[in-house]
């Protein structure tokens, strides 16, 4: 796809679908020896910071020579520190190791003290005074909380996105922090996953240029600059796919579903230049992805050409053993070298294990030399080698975090996150003399829960405004602004029914009620499944006898996943949904819900009407007995017998408190030949009376393949501000790349055809008319 004056398109998704094009012919005996004109090539990435350092070569070289084997896999081993826990284990006497020269990366500390103390312990401890890496979670915010990474996501926009990451990157390294395991791109399309709240969504292009969108702005264009991060591409791969939804979960998917969806994001993150890569929990065919040579050397260093280092999850090396892959720990430390692995997280396999297997000549010590090269050289990019606590600046730290202007990013883009759901005879927005308003519900006067899952070094206790404090502060003079918690999140307080006289009595006396309602802040996250998305607790009990007392109710939601509101969807005016929305959080759900802000959100992800639906995605394949075809109520059709087939809520849809009209698409041509391309144009005019800002969406369709094709998939967005009777026309240029996929014979190439093309403001699109073209030979 070009880039058009009007067009947020990249080649993203194409070069990321691109990408695999050679691998399917290095796995599978049947692919094309020789390209064809249709085939799309691997594009190779070269960031700036890999570039050729004759002086660092020289440095690295001379230093690698002086270190016993011992001090190599030193470098290979990444231990947490006892300041936090994020994974099952906890090594005793990390700093004894340290001073041992035994471990060459540390995680969970920070600020500038503790960081200044441990590089100490390095520095002066050991004989060749190799300065310590330091990497954090810092997913959605360091100290400053951004909305959760899926809230984000509901943004669409990605300069906002690229921002949250750089204020992220700005305040981990005021703290001594050098690297951060972010961003996770792994595409879920299962709710009951509690990590889809850590990602973007369901969508690959969404989802690739997301994944740029971060790597950017924590990486910036210098990572040699005090102010930078090394990013992480997680978890490689396929972890959204885990059966059933369940954590850590068996995955087993085609390797065509691998490449066509759960690979793309993670090139593109390559191609924007990330640094590392983790590999995930699961397995994947079979082999668990620490041990997949396939995936870290065939996949991402011979086709994709990484160059940084990778980074196993959290003991995950170990838990090769349990998986049934390995026989023991020293065999899994081998396994996972020889895979491709250069650095083990806090398993302490590599460390305790690796000297006897190559003592016993099960491991190469070139294998060893290259990933301790990988890690010098990112060490020596850093600039740590010339000083190693360039990080460790307690002015800088002090005035730093929580900045001003970090605080106002923060309510800007966790505003932008939020999604208008229903808005019934305009409930919303809340005029600024509302009169009384009465905030119901667990989550109305909540810090921690604020901030969501991964919240780094964010402040759960104090920092936080909730969204009573955030409506008190906007609320005019003369409006009453009172709360009662009124229920519970608790999965055990199902059926208990003490708070509600109190709400209840609250919300007679009141003139509208705000019921903020979800999950609480680690329902998602990592460890983190459930296999009901209902409201948790006794919270849809309450918000029944809310909407009983024929008060207006606005339902403001709080959750990391889409959650089954179809009661609400029917019975509840207006619905917000705010995700976990950080630091400010209250101050943006007030922004919205007086109108300061008009809201623009689209979803990320499908809301199912209930659990049964999933997986569900916009992008799910006809079949052969599509319900459409089918009379209603037909019996042999794809469809459930108590269910309709479509969502609560499909990908990409979202309100305003405007209304904008979308003209028919028009085609530059009606057909497009190999080396050319087609612009697909509409009008979007508002034709509300306020200003607002729309998503719109270029969906495709091929409708032959020699594959089956999905019903429809996004090629491009664009988000655009328009004033009250504004219209503007946004265009997109598609080439024959972007329209490519996995064939058949396992080739990575587009096919020649018919095309339905549709420019909508959501996935729902598909309904329409759309218009068509030809992609010919
Ligand atoms: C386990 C998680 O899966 C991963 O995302 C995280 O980065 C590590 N723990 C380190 O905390």
């Amino acid at each position: 796809m070009k880039k058009s004056v009007n067009v947020l398109l990249t080649s993203a998704a194409a070069l990321a679908l691109a990408g695999l094009a050679s691998a399917a012919q290095a796995s599978t005996p049947e692919a094309p020896a020789a390209s064809s004109p249709t085939q799309v090539s691997v594009a190779q990435a070269q960031p700036e910071w890999a570039r050729q350092d004759p002086a660092m070569d020289a440095f690295i070289a001379d230093l690698m020579a002086k270190m016993t084997l011992q001090e190599k896999i030193g470098q290979l081993t990444l231990l947490t520190s006892d300041w936090e826990s994020t994974g099952p284990t906890m090594r005793e006497g990390y700093k004894q190791d340290i001073a041992a020269g035994r471990v060459g990366a540390i995680f969970n500390a920070y600020t500038a003290d503790y960081t200044r103390e441990l590089q100490r312990a390095a520095i002066e401890g050991t004989r060749l005074k190799i300065p310590l890496l330091f990497g954090y979670d810092v997913i959605h915010g360091h100290r400053t909380i951004f909305p959760i990474s899926l809230g984000e996501a509901a943004s669409w926009d990605l300069d906002a996105i690229e921002k949250s990451a750089r204020v992220s990157a700005l305040e981990a390294t005021a703290e001594g922090i050098h690297w951060t395991f972010s961003p996770m791109v792994d595409i879920s399309r299962d709710a009951r996953w509690g990590r889809g709240s850590e990602g973007a969504g369901e969508d690959v292009f969404l989802g690739s240029e997301i994944a740029r969108a971060r790597v950017r702005g924590y990486q910036g264009d210098d990572l040699g600059a005090v102010d930078t991060l090394l990013a992480t591409a997680k978890h490689f791969a396929a972890y959204g796919a885990a059966q059933a939804g369940r954590d850590y979960h068996t995955v087993d998917i085609s390797e065509r579903t691998l490449r066509d969806v759960y690979l793309p994001p993670f090139k593109a993150a390559v191609d924007e230049g990330v640094a590392t890569f983790m590999t995930s929990f699961n397995e994947y065919d079979g082999v668990p992805a620490s041990g997949s040579k396939y995936l870290l050397t065939d996949v991402l260093r011979h086709k994709w050409g990484f160059d940084g280092f990778v980074v196993t999850d959290y003991t995950s090396i170990n838990e090769m053993v349990p998986h049934g892959y390995s026989k023991d720990l020293a065999q899994a430390g081998e396994q996972a070298l020889n895979a491709g692995v250069d650095m083990d997280m806090q398993g302490a396999v590599f460390m305790e294990n690796l000297a006897r297997s190559v003592e016993e000549g099960r491991v190469d010590t070139t294998q060893i030399d290259q990933a301790v090269r990988r890690i010098l050289e990112m060490k020596y990019r850093l600039g740590l080698f010339e000083d190693p606590y360039r990080y460790a600046d307690n002015e800088r730290e002090k005035a730093t975090l929580y900045k001003p202007e970090f605080l106002e990013a923060a309510r800007d883009v966790a505003r932008k996150s939020m999604v208008l759901l229903k808005n019934e005879g305009d409930v919303l927005p809340l005029a600024a003399e509302a009169g009384r308003i009465a905030v119901i519900g667990p989550l109305g006067d909540s810090k921690p829960d604020m901030i969501g899952s991964w919240a780094a070094g964010g402040d759960r206790q104090t920092r936080p405004v909730t969204i009573l404090e955030g409506i008190e502060a906007r609320a005019g003079a003369g409006v009453s602004v009172e709360y009662a918690k009124g229920a519970s999140y608790e999965f055990a307080d199902a059926g208990k029914t003490d708070g509600f006289a109190e709400a209840l009595a609250l919300a007679e006396g009141s003139d509208v009620i705000v019921a903020a309602m979800g999950e609480k802040w680690d329902m998602t996250g990592e460890a983190a499944s459930r296999t009901s998305l209902d409201l948790p607790g006794n919270q849809q009990a309450l918000l029944e006898a809310l909407v009983a007392t024929g008060k207006p109710v606005v339902l403001v939601m709080l959750s990391g996943r889409p959650n089954s509101i179809g009661w609400a969807d029917e019975n509840v005016p207006a619905i917000l949904h705010a995700w976990y929305p950080g630091t400010q959080g209250g101050h943006a759900v007030a922004d919205v819900l007086f109108g300061d802000y008009n809201p623009s959100g689209k979803l990320p992800v499908t809301f199912p009407r209930n659990v049964g639906q999933v997986p569900i995605h916009y992008d799910m394949k006809n079949t052969g007995r599509p319900i459409e075809l089918g009379a209603p109520g037909a019996k042999y059709v794809s469809r459930y017998l108590n269910t309709p087939n479509d969502p609560l809520y499909r990908f990409g849809y979202g309100l305003s408190y405007t209304t904008f009209t979308y003209s028919p698409a028009t085609l530059s041509a009606a057909s497009m030949g190999p080396g050319g391309s087609i612009t697909a144009s509409a009008t979007i005019t508002n034709t509300g009376d306020r200003a607002g800002e729309e998503v719109v969406q270029l969906y495709v369709r091929d409708l032959v393949g020699s594959v089956t094709r999905p019903v429809q998939e996004l090629k491009g967005f664009e988000k655009i501000m328009l004033k009250p009777g504004e219209s503007r026309t946004v265009s997109f240029t598609l080439t024959p790349a972007d329209l490519a996929f996995t064939r058949a014979d396992m080739s990575h190439g587009w096919e020649p055809g018919e095309f339905q093309l549709w420019i909508a403001p959501s996935s729902g699109a598909k309904a329409s008319t759309p218009v068509t073209f030809t992609l010919t030979e």
